[in-house]
C-alpha cells in the first residue's frame, strides 16, 4: 500500500507504525527546553572520544530546528532527557538520550539539507519499494530516515546485530544504544587486536549472508566504520542507504562490503578466506 506523504510502499507499513505507536514510549513527561538547555551535554566523555575536526562542539550542533523536534519528543514523553553527543556527520547527528524507565537510546536526526537530499535521491532511484520519489528536501530527507528505520526493523527481526529500532518521525530515529554508560561502542576501526579476530570475521561474515539471505538485503556501505565492537561482538549500524536484493546495484554493493571487510580483516593480519567463493556462497549460487 501506498504512503502519501512519502510514496513508500511497503505491506509491513501499518503494522510497522502500530508497533512504533505501542511501544511503551507514551509517558508525559514535562521537561521544557530551558532544562535541556541547562542539561545540555555535559558529557565529558561522550566528546573525549569524538575529536576530530569535523565534528561540530556541542553547542552548536542543536541549530533551531533541531530544537523543535527535540522538544516535541520531550513532551511527547518519546524521550526524557538529552545526555550527549555521540557523533556529528555531514548528513545526522547522533545523541545519546534517556526514553521511558531511563532507558538508554540513541537518536539519529538526519540534517534537512538539500546537497544531501540531492544524493539521497539518485540513491533511491532504483529501489522497488519506492514508487514516487518526492521533490521537496524536507520529504526525502523524512523519506531516507524512513527507509533506515526499515531496514533495521528488517534486519533486528531476522535475528541480526543491529540496534533495535524504536521510534521514527521525520527525520528523527530513535533505535537502542550501543555502548557502557555515557562510552558508546568503538566502532571496528578502532581496534586494532580485537580478541578473537576469526570468531569477529565469522560472525561479520554470517551477519552479510543472513542479511542477504532472510532480511533480503544488502547493506551497501559495510566497513569498518560501520560496524561498533561491544563486548566483544560485531553490531552494524548505519543501514540507511541498504538496498533490496532485487535492486539493481544490489551485487555492486555487496562485492564492495565483501571487499570492505575482507581488507579490514587482512589489514589486522587475520587470514582471509577467497573473496569469491563467500560471494557465491552468499548469492547461492554455484562458481
Ligand atoms: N545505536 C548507536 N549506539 C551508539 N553509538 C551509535 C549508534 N548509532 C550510531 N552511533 C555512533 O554515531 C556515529 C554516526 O552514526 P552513523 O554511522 O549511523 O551515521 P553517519 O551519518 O554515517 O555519520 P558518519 O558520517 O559520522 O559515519 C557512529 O559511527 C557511531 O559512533
Ligand atoms: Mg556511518
Amino acid at each position: 500500500m501506498e504512503k502519501k506523504n512519502n510514496g513508500f510502499i511497503d505491506e509491513d507499513e501499518e503494522e510497522l507504525e502500530r508497533e512504533v505507536s505501542n511501544d511503551g514510549f507514551n509517558k508525559k513527561f514535562n521537561t521544557r527546553l530551558d532544562d535541556l538547555e541547562k542539561k545540555k551535554i555535559d558529557s565529558i566523555r561522550i566528546k573525549k572520544i569524538d575529536q576530530t575536526k569535523k565534528r561540530a562542539t556541542v553547542d552548536s550542533v542543536f541549530d533551531e530546528r533541531m530544537y523543535l523536534n527535540i522538544n516535541k519528543l520531550l513532551k511527547t514523553g518519546h524521550l526524557n532527557r538529552i545526555e550527549g553527543i555521540i557523533s556529528a556527520g555531514k548528513e545526522a547527528n547522533v545523541y545519546l538520550a534517556y526514553g521511558e524507565n531511563n532507558r538508554e537510546v540513541a537518536i539519529k536526526i538526519y540534517k534537512i539539507d538539500s546537497n544531501t537530499s540531492r544524493w539521497m535521491r539518485n540513491y533511491i532511484i532504483g529501489d522497488p519499494r519506492f514508487k514516487k520519489i518526492p521533490h521537496n528536501v524536507s520529504k526525502i530527507i523524512f523519506l531516507w530516515a524512513s527507509k533506515e528505520f526499515k531496514n533495521l526493523k528488517r534486519a533486528y527481526k531476522a535475528g541480526l546485530s543491529v540496534p533495535e529500532p524504536i521510534y521514527i518521525k521525520n527525520n528523527v530515529l530513535i533505535m537502542e544504544y550501543i555502548g557502557f554508560g555515557s562510552i558508546p561502542a568503538p566502532k571496528l576501526k578502532d581496534i586494532k587486536f580485537p580478541k578473537e579476530p576469526i570468531k569477529l570475521l565469522n560472525e561479520i561474515l554470517g551477519f552479510i549472508k543472513t542479511l542477504y539471505q532472510n532480511a533480503k538485503l544488502v547493506h551497501g556501505d559495510l566497513s569498518e566504520f560501520n560496524i561498533l565492537y561491544h563486548n566483544q561482538k560485531p553490531i552494524v549500524i548505519d543501514i540507511s542507504q541498504a538496498v533490496t536484493t532485487h535492486h539493481p546495484k544490489a551485487e555492486v554493493y555487496l562485492v564492495r562490503d565483501i571487499k570492505n571487510v575482507f581488507n579490514y580483516f587482512d589489514k589486522i593480519g587475520v587470514e582471509i578466506p577467497n573473496p569469491e567463493d563467500f560471494y557465491y556462497e552468499v548469492i547461492n549460487l554455484e562458481k
